[in-house]
């Protein structure tokens, strides 16, 4: 029995941007986990894997929606108790998630559980929202000498504005909770550049100008942002 699954990452949302290996270990996989934490919801991750092999291949895991870290880690236990059953039988095993595995993704949940049976996790690099969206924007992230921050927005507009002036960049995920914080905070730190780019690369992608207006509430959901700091605010 083979003691490793892959953890895959699967890019943004459009289905031609995984990789070349990505592809490849999704077909040579007998299963391939989907995790979703939506039992309503449409499975973007089960689009895009469905999009390059068979149904009959994919098993879909769901979550609760709520983040009760008890009841999560119960359930990335269970998950990674059946996925060692499918290897016991001697499938070859692969589990995805959206965009780059290592970065806010449940990957790193289930690898640690999937750890604690001994089982080795290989992890298959992907595109991250965050590449997809500057390159969609033509943005550049850095240039030589500079840095970027990457933060799950915060709610609190006086972190938000010192996170905004903290990079030369600054990209914020996870935009609904913070959303009101950050027009507070633009406002304050006038960047020069301001950007949120909804479903990047789906369907309906929409990318919104906030230094010309604010963005729809609703225009938060499965959104990021991209600031760029206007350059005399450097060390403020
Ligand atoms: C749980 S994190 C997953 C991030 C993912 N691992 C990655 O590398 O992009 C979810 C957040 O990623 C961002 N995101 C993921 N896919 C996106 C997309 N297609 N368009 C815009 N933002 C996206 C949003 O900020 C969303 O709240």
């Amino acid at each position: 029995m083979s003691r490793f699954v892959y953890s895959v990452g699967l890019g943004p949302g459009e289905p031609e941007l995984i990789t070349l290996k990505a592809l490849k270990i999704l077909q040579a996989s007998d299963v391939v986990v989907v995790p979703q934490s939506d039992e309503t919801g449409r499975s973007i991750a089960k689009d895009i894997v469905s999009y390059h092999i068979g149904l009959q291949k994919i098993f879909m895991y769901y979550f609760p929606m709520n983040n009760k870290k008890a009841e999560l880690d119960r359930r990335y236990a269970e998950l990674a108790d059946t996925m060692q059953g499918f290897l016991e039988s001697g499938k070859m095993v692969s589990f995805v998630t959206m965009g780059e595995p290592t970065i806010f993704s449940t990957s790193n949940y289930l690898t640690r559980s999937l750890n604690d049976l001994g089982i080795e996790v290989r992890h298959i690099p992907g595109i991250s929202s965050i590449n997809a969206a500057a390159s969609r924007l033509g943005v550049p992230l850095c240039v030589k000498g500079e840095h970027f921050g990457v933060y799950e927005l915060p709610t609190d507009v006086w972190t938000v504005v010192t996170l905004m002036r903290r990079h030369p960049a600054t990209v914020f995920m996870k935009v609904s909770k913070g959303f009101g914080a950050m027009i507070e905070a633009l406002d304050i730190v006038k960047p020069e550049r301001a950007y949120l780019v909804q479903r990047v690369g789906l369907e309906e992608e929409r990318v919104y100008d906030m230094l010309e207006s604010v963005p729809p509430r609703e225009a938060t959901y499965l959104s990021i942002v991209i600031i760029k700091r206007a350059p005399d605010t450097e060390n403020a």
